[in-house]
């Protein structure tokens, strides 16, 4: 079926270079073009699309406000933004209505890559026995209330680190949980910290605040209590993911951007795990016995039972909050990077490798000679083969 794309820009030789470059692409792709976000709107109301793709600094309304407006008005679609600016504020204004940045100039072959990977997700989301099982979930769980404070001041014009810190300062439970977490062994940090603003400029405002939502939506499972699933060991795995990945995206030498989300991704690897525990208890002690019996992966017990796997209901949950693509990656295809089709060693195998790796070094610190679970062919695809024990090596000594 073709995907329909719209384009937004209000310079118009920007729309006719676009249209020329993109014309070989007709066949898959039904294009349209207009110069303002009012235009676009009225397009919306005419004819269904699945991609929009706007420039951010256009008269009357900007791409942050065009994204925010269609985001509310039809939710399922890919929200690209395609900005000349590097406009640091411009950008955090955006930073919940765009799944995706491209920069301008933009090679088609980028644009392209990016549209494609934005579809396969949509279309991965929308399958029907993911969609069965969330239809049996009373109510999603929904952005928690301390992170979505601190998403509403980033896009606010005064947004600033000094004002994300203070947000966090005046709830005293959570300053505690942030400090005791950025402060314990497993997380690295130099020096001791002593503020929640002193952790946002050593750890920048993404880690932060998702350090926020993993301890609000952690809690909130915690508070329950789940019979089935030992919620601290499972935070407990995923701080140290989100860590490692971090870490291994460092190594890799990815720009901050890709490091930052990593760890994002590590944090909110296995959070689908409690929501499928919690909504389907008894299905999930099939799991669980299921992978005693069999000595197989969770996943692949889940996806027997269940028909849906916790990394795929995990990246569900997280599309539907609107965090970045990549991070949605990274969490849907952390058992099966070889599925996702993200070109090169990016999040899904970053948040594949460093879950392995915080597994065996628990259970077997530093004698494990293979990872169990390791998705080879992604590997070898990668040509990663010989660099596991590297990481592992400089992990250790960090
Ligand atoms: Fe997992
Ligand atoms: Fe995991």
């Amino acid at each position: 079926m073709k995907q329909h794309i719209l384009f937004v820009d209000d310079e118009p030789n920007i729309l006719k270079g676009l249209q020329r470059s993109l014309r070989p692409l007709r066949k898959c792709w039904d294009m349209s073009f207009v110069e303002s976000g009012r235009a676009a709107l009225e397009k919306l109301e005419e004819k269904a699309c699945d991609v929009i793709i706007s420039d951010m600094r256009m008269p009357e309304m900007d791409g942050a406000q065009l994204l925010q407006q269609v985001q509310k008005s039809y939710p399922m679609m890919v929200r690209i933004i395609l900005s000349g600016h590097s406009d640091q504020e411009l950008i955090m204004k955006s930073v919940k209505s765009a799944h995706q940045y491209l920069s301008k100039p933009c090679e088609k072959e980028t644009l392209i890559n990016a549209v494609n990977r934005a579809c396969s997700l949509k279309a991965l989301m929308n399958k029907k026995s993911l969609q069965l099982v969330i239809s049996g979930i009373d109510t999603m769980p929904i952005l928690p209330s301390l992170y979505s404070r601190i998403m509403a001041e980033l896009r606010s014009n005064s947004a600033s680190t000094a004002g994300v810190g203070d947000i966090i300062s005046q709830d005293v439970g959570m300053t505690a949980k942030v400090l005791q977490l950025v402060n314990s062994s497993f997380f690295g940090v130099p020096r001791h910290v002593a503020s929640p603003a002193e952790a946002v400029v050593l750890l920048g405002i993404d880690v932060v605040k998702t350090l926020i939502l993993s301890i609000e939506v952690f809690s909130e499972y915690r508070q329950r209590t789940l019979s089935l699933i030992p919620v601290s060991r499972v935070y407990e795995h995923c701080v140290k993911t989100g860590v490692i990945a971090k870490k291994i995206a460092e190594m890799e030498k990815k720009d901050k951007e890709t490091s930052e989300n990593a760890m994002i991704s590590g944090l909110l690897h296995d959070l689908g795990r409690l929501l499928l525990a919690e909504n389907f208890p008894e299905d999930y002690q099939e799991v669980m016995d299921l992978v005693k019996q069999e000595q197989c992966g969770i996943h692949e017990a889940e996806l027997e039972i269940l028909g849906v796997t916790h990394a795929e209901i995990g990246g569900y949950l997280l599309s539907l909050w609107g965090l970045p693509d990549n991070i949605i990656e990274g969490v849907t295809f952390h058992h099966t990077p070889s599925a996702c089709i993200a070109e090169g060693f990016d999040l899904c195998g970053i948040v594949h490798v460093a879950n392995l790796i915080e597994y065996h070094e628990r259970v077997q610190p530093g004698v494990w000679e293979n990872l169990v679970g390791l998705d080879q062919k992604y590997i070898e695809k990668q040509g990663l083969t010989g660099r596991i024990f590297l990481w592992r090596d400089n992990l250790r000594i960090s």
